[in-house]
């Protein structure tokens, strides 16, 4: 029978630990999606190069994020998971579509304005075509869902536009992706500055709670957690510490805002932040045990990212093929 699955594709960049906003916005999605549709799961290592990264650090990023992938519940077999780097061809699409895409929306990104707003002294050209390479990522596997946070639907609406752009030139080569994010921890803040996104690159280590980080340092950090002086756990405008340790626990577990409400009605914000702590610590234990299984056997990661980088490889290589030969490049 035909396969008529529909092809995800997913990735994270190994600058940083991977957080619970990573996993609530984006990964724990990914694990639900594994048996109803074609997925294809890259570590953006090459990303990864737009900030200065010290390469030994860049190359313990990686391996640990990978093994997370695999601990946190992505079945080998069920999905296609590997290294963007080792697949070539998504450095070489991104070059053609660098040739779609206009000087004027690459400087409207979001993500690009922070970013330079940040790092002034190196706002480098990867930095700001790097939403061309995410395009990339994403079309050469013809993908229709692209599950992520909120921070990155914009580079999912631009890869829409370069895709339309190229199709509009030479028929129907790309398929059109949607972005699909979780209805709540689509935007988990941080702890300590519950007003930003909650973020790998974040100076203040309290604000960031780490999938690998250990029990009592998970609820030392959900306990000084910056709420505000009403001390009533209820969802509120202009109560963003609150708003966001509700969304934390509804993400975790699955109770709804009016639920928790009710649970926590009469009691502090000692009690609520506690039990946010303790939930989280419990859904991370799972993913730390598995993680130091994966990481114990090298070798079995090893098998199973070249695995990986040859399966998509395969596929990316037909869709890079078929991009040569349209824009006219004479066939090997
Ligand atoms: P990255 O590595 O910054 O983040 C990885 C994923 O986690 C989500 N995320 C969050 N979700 C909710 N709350 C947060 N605080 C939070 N922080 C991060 C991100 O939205 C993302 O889904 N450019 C991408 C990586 C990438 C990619 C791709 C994604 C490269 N190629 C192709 C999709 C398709 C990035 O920097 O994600």
């Amino acid at each position: 029978m035909e396969n008529v699955k529909k092809t995800i594709l997913s990735g994270i960049k190994p600058t940083g630990n991977l957080n619970i906003g990573g996993y609530l916005g984006a990964v724990k999605n990914w694990i639900k999606m594994q048996d109803d549709y074609n997925c294809l799961y890259c570590i953006a290592d090459l990303h990864s190069l737009t900030i200065r990264i010290d390469p030994s650090v860049l190359r313990k990023n990686s391996i640990e994020l990978f093994a997370l992938y695999l601990a946190c519940g992505l079945d080998p077999e069920k999905n296609t998971i590997f290294f963007q780097s080792h697949v070539t061809q998504h450095a070489e699409l991104a070059w053609v579509l660098d040739c779609y895409t206009m000087f004027g929306e690459l400087s409207r990104m979001t993500q690009f304005k922070d970013k330079s707003a940040k790092n002034a002294e190196n706002i480098n050209a990867g930095l700001f075509t790097y939403p061309v390479l995410m395009a990339a990522d994403i079309l050469l596997y013809q993908a229709n869902l692209v599950p992520v946070g909120e921070d990155q639907t914009q580079h999912v609406e631009i890869c829409r536009d370069i895709a339309n752009r190229f199709n509009g030139v030479y028929g129907e080569v790309f398929t059109l992706p949607e972005a699909y994010t979780p209805k709540v921890g689509a935007r988990v803040k941080s702890l300590t500055n519950p007003s930003a996104k909650m973020s790998k690159s974040d100076d203040d280590d309290n604000g960031t709670v780490n999938l690998l980080d250990p029990r009592d340092v998970v609820i030392r950090k959900f306990r000084k957690a910056v709420t505000d002086s009403e001390a009533c756990v209820r969802y509120a405008p202009g109560k963003d510490g609150i708003n966001n340790l509700m969304s934390i626990y509804s993400a975790v577990t699955g109770k709804s805002f009016e639920d928790i409400e009710k649970e926590f009605d009469g009691k502090g914000y000692g009690d609520f932040k506690l039990a946010v702590g303790e939930a989280v610590s419990d859904m991370l234990a799972g993913i730390q045990d598995k993680y130091k299984v994966y990481t114990s056997d090298r070798a079995q990661l090893e098998a199973i990212y070249r695995q990986g980088a040859d399966r998509a490889r395969y596929i990316a290589n037909k869709t890079l093929t078929k991009v040569y030969k349209k824009v006219g490049l004479i066939a090997k």
